[in-house]
């Protein structure tokens, strides 16, 4: 049922498309060639002075249970983290881009190939906590955070600017993320994360399990299913008071953190791309993603 949908510029064929009605959705808004110019102009003057100072965070850690060290394995000869870097670097809303990490290696490696890097202290239990240490210590003031999962070598950087420029066009939501199409296959793998979102683009839930559930009991072929994907922008005030707000029931029942934002009633507003999702969660995934890159002719 998706109504409109176009390619935007740049390298992957990146689609930005939304089904149902779409009129103030960040995707269709930049599709039809008709709507684009009066809608581009009133975002451009918004945007002129709404949230415009956006600061992209890299977050960093060393260890991992699943996977020590996995920001510097090296993916076709580079590191993941530089790799990660370099896409996000392409991203044209961004107005600093930084690695937070608690660790001298990273560090290290990170400061060799160009990037800023704000140490951060290893109590940092998540991301998002990691993120918002890194902001406080920032010296310039910025209206959004975007966390930009390491982890995710092939992100577009069209992805990132949609997830920023749907924050920037919708004053009402603190929080805005991306989904693309769930694979049948993956529809019970409770590592992939389903969405369920309204007409107008705002996140309902999220969910290891299978949203919408159909009463047959088995996945239907024909229903547009979203899966998830890592990269999440908050506005700053937010960002303070998400990492303060007490786990919620359905956060801790789910293990998903964006739900808390849900539970206490904020809106997230939600961009639907297409990307194959190929994050490296274990050192099996890095031998995929460097066969899928040869196979593109990635380098
Ligand atoms: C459930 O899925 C089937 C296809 O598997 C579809 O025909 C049907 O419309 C869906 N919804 C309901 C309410 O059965
Ligand atoms: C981060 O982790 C802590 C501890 O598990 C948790 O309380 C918090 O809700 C998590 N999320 C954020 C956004 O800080």
């Amino acid at each position: 049922m998706e109504t409109e949908s176009t390619a935007v510029t740049g390298g992957d064929t990146t689609t930005y498309s939304w089904p149902a009605n779409g009129v103030a959705v960040y995707g269709a808004a930049i599709t039809a060639a008709a709507m684009a110019v009066g809608y581009a102009a009133l975002y451009v003057r918004r945007s002129a002075k709404f949230r415009s100072q956006v600061v992209g965070i890299i977050p960093a850690r060393y260890a991992s249970s699943r996977f020590q060290g996995k920001p510097l394995v090296r993916i076709l000869g580079k590191p993941m983290i530089q790799r990660t870097w370099e896409r996000a670097k392409l991203a044209t809303t961004l107005s600093q881009l930084v690695v937070a990490t608690d660790d001298e290696r990273i560090a290290e490696c990170c400061r060799g190939f160009g990037a800023d890097v704000v140490m951060t202290s290893e109590s940092c239990r998540n991301g998002t906590e990691r993120c918002y240490e890194a902001l406080l210590s920032l010296e310039k003031k910025f209206d959004i955070v975007i966390n930009i999962q390491g982890d995710e070598p092939l992100i577009e950087p069209e992805i990132i600017d949609g997830v920023v420029k749907v924050l920037q066009v919708s004053p009402d939501a603190v929080f805005s993320t991306a989904v693309t199409s769930l694979k049948a296959e993956d529809a019970s793998d409770p590592n992939r994360v389903k969405c369920v979102v309204d007409n107008c683009g705002y996140a309902i839930y999220f969910s290891r399990g299978l949203v919408p559930f159909n009463k047959s009991g088995k996945v239907n072929p024909q229903f547009p299913y979203l899966l998830h994907l890592g990269i999440q922008s908050y506005e700053a005030k937010f960002l303070k008071l998400y990492t303060e707000l007490s786990p919620t029931p359905l956060q801790l029942e789910e293990d998903l953190e964006q739900l808390k934002v849900l539970e206490n009633g904020y809106k997230m507003k939600v961009i639907k791309v297409d990307h194959d999702a190929h994050g490296v969660d274990t050192p099996e995934d890095v031998e995929k993603i460097e066969s899928l890159m040869r196979e593109r002719n990635l380098s």
